[in-house]
């Protein structure tokens, strides 16, 4: 039996840690939820780790389905977030409301949403039908960026007042949990302390109630940006494409493939073929 949100909210209480990690493929996903971490995460960080663009403005709600579906078939202990991407739900509750559906059809236990009080009212119209919310504040990837690229959020009392009152507008309207990305720890801690549900750092320091982290970043398999709130504790990157020249160079020694790599013909029968065609 998988975690529920139920179990992710009490570990607050508990004031037990809460590790969240993202997945996108059936792969990786497997041996992330065989670790015993809390959450897995289908980010759509996918458009960037997955897909190569350059932000995750292009990702599509095809696409945050497919990887959804994939981590859903990995995944037997974590709860399974699933990100909406963007333009997915700003447009309309409607929108929000179907497309948080179709995560959800997709395997999804909850689905995350960025964006303080603006979308308020689009979470509990989410809330109501039924399907739990993750709320995403500080750095927003998908629009933060268009308009301030990567930058620290609540650095001075207006912009922390803000994202204060953009947590306690969230909790009511009934996320279970809240991401903090790229916020000052002070800020984080304080809304840590103010919200009773879990808050999920990611670059807002230690007094969050979780961690998440780009499961790319973590293993060093993604070089394009190396945020400096993403601790590698491999170099994965290196190891591949080591492995990797080893095959080339197998390949052009005929060192690969070897006796244990291939099949046989009974010996009988290859003599008899051989007869037939005279060679
Ligand atoms: O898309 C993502 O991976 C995320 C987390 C890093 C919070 O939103």
């Amino acid at each position: 039996m998988h975690k529920s949100v139920q179990d992710i909210t009490n570990m607050k209480k508990e004031k037990k840690k809460i590790s969240v990690i993202t997945g996108y493929d059936y792969t990786l996903a497997s041996l992330c939820d065989k670790t015993g971490i809390d959450v897995l995460l289908v980010g759509d960080s996918a458009g960037m780790v997955m897909l190569g663009y350059e932000n995750t403005i292009p990702v599509t709600m095809d696409q945050m389905c497919m990887f959804t579906e994939a981590v859903s078939r990995a995944r037997n202990n974590a709860l399974l977030v699933a990100d909406l991407p963007f333009m997915s739900y700003q447009a309309s509750i409607e929108d929000a409301i179907n497309n948080s559906g179709r995560l959800i059809k997709a395997g999804a236990d909850a689905v995350k949403l960025e964006g303080g009080s603006i979308m308020a009212e689009t979470i509990s119209a989410i809330v109501d039908v039924g399907i739990p919310v993750m709320g995403h504040i500080g750095l927003q990837p998908q629009t933060t960026m268009l308009s301030q690229g990567y930058k620290v959020q609540g650095r001075t009392k207006d912009s922390a007042m803000k994202l204060i009152q953009d947590a306690k507008e969230l909790e009511e309207a009934g996320v279970f949990s809240i991401a903090l990305e790229m916020v000052s720890h002070e800020v984080a801690q304080i809304i840590s302390e103010t919200v009773s549900v879990p808050t999920i750092g990611i670059g807002s320091g230690v007094n969050c109630d979780g961690q998440v982290l780009v499961v790319q970043d973590l293993l060093g398999m993604y070089d394009k940006i190396k945020p400096k709130f993403a601790k590698r504790y491999m170099n994965l990157s290196e190891d591949i494409v080591k492995s990797l020249e080893d095959y080339k160079n197998d390949v052009e020694s005929s060192t690969f493939p070897a006796e244990e790599n291939w099949f046989s013909m009974d010996p009988e029968e290859l003599k008899k073929l051989r007869e037939q065609i005279g060679s």
